[in-house]
């Protein structure tokens, strides 16, 4: 517990705040969280799972902060029209007031959804982020995309929101279940292929002490996750170029997502995984990156205990065509063509407008092959 906290200020002129990365934060959330409040009143929002293991402590934290808590249910299908207009409705009958505070507390699912109905309350109120998944922490928490699913497809209803801060309780992490853990690693060793082969090199070395508990390494890896994100998201906040670099990996994996119904046989970040090893090896095989580079990121993910291949997904996947023609819903669609983050070396991705159909289609028909 004696590890200092890591501030990251993301710069966005009026809408700038800071990420904190730390152990104990959420016992210090009142102290984190005071100088935002106009009146020592907030509002939190979370899931039935998180409230459980961290809604006391949250409270606790809060001293003498009055909270009114909203519990919903755990799980993606909450992240739908039913239980945002339940949240909106449920701040309005609590009387948050336009300069009070909104506190998202829980993984990917409950920051978007407080954080959309944060963004429309009363036209905008502001909103705290208290991520308590690995993934929520280096991706979702920050940057602004706030949002709910619609019946065609994901995310696609939202609102770029800001939060006003950013806690990541480094602590909170040892609560997940191991799968959970390494599904949000699949977004961690991303943003070392995409921008920081250093980082890329430390996660190989580093990688397995961060998965069994090492709170250092973790704070380490959630750190330069979000400083790398800030930067990106301070550059293109509403995804005009840069940003979609942090979609690396993530054509290939709404294709498999979406060819998994969205359900427990793939979780978002082990997606993401094998979408990146997908994404070196469509690189490869355009010729962008060196003819080891793909088994170099297998590998690591392999170290990991990851889901690597095709092959690590259970049950049937449509065939090639099957799954390009669920790449062509994703809204990564511009003009008809899709749009991919491609690389020309681990820590070296760039965005590509025009990637040839073919090649996709082989790199997918030979992965379903060693299925
Ligand atoms: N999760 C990708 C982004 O925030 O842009």
């Amino acid at each position: 517990m004696t590890q200092k906290a890591d501030t990251i200020r993301v710069d966005l002129a009026d809408r700038s705040y800071d990420v904190r990365i730390g152990r104990g934060l959420l016992a210090r959330a009142g102290t984190e969280i005071s100088g935002l409040l106009a009146r020592p009143r907030v509002a939190v929002i979370s899931d039935e799972n998180v409230a459980r293991l961290h809604l006391d402590a949250l409270l606790r934290g809060l001293g003498e902060i009055e909270a009114a808590t909203l519990i919903l249910p755990a799980g993606e299908a909450t992240k739908g029209w039913a239980e945002f207009s339940r949240t909106v409705d449920w701040l309005l009958s609590e009387r948050i007031e336009r300069r009070d505070i909104v506190i998202a507390l829980g993984g990917g699912v409950i920051g978007d959804l407080a954080g959309f109905a944060a963004a429309v309350l009363r036209r905008g109120v502001r909103f705290v982020q208290i991520p308590a998944s690995l993934l929520a922490q280096v991706d979702s928490s920050v940057g602004g995309k706030t949002g709910i699913n619609s019946q065609y497809g994901k995310n696609l209803i939202g609102a770029f929101h800001q939060p006003s801060l950013v806690l990541a309780d480094i602590d909170l992490l040892s609560t997940l279940p191991e799968r959970d853990f390494l599904s949000g690693y699949g977004e961690v060793v991303k943003y070392g292929l995409l921008g920081d082969a250093d980082f890329f090199a430390w996660l190989e070395t580093n990688g397995p002490a961060l998965a069994a508990g090492d709170a250092r390494a973790r704070q380490v890896a959630v750190r330069r996750a979000v400083e790398m994100k800030a930067r990106i998201v301070e550059r293109d906040e509403t995804e005009q170029g840069d940003r979609a670099l942090l979609n690396l990996g993530h054509t290939f994996c709404h294709a498999l997502e979406a060819a998994t119904g969205y359900s427990d046989r793939l979780l978002h970040g082990e997606g993401v995984a094998i979408g990146c090893a997908l994404a070196f090896e469509l690189s490869q095989r355009l010729g962008l990156c060196a003819q080891e580079t793909p088994s170099r990121v297998r590998a690591h993910l392999r170290d990991m205990g990851m889901k690597t291949e095709l092959a690590d997904i259970p049950g049937d996947l449509p065939d090639a065509d099957g799954l390009l023609s669920l790449m062509a819903q994703d809204k990564k669609v511009v003009a008809g063509k899709l749009r991919f983050v491609l690389a020309r070396a681990i820590g070296a991705a760039f965005v590509a407008g025009d990637v040839d159909m073919a090649s996709v289609r082989g790199v997918l028909a030979d992965a379903l092959r060693a299925r």
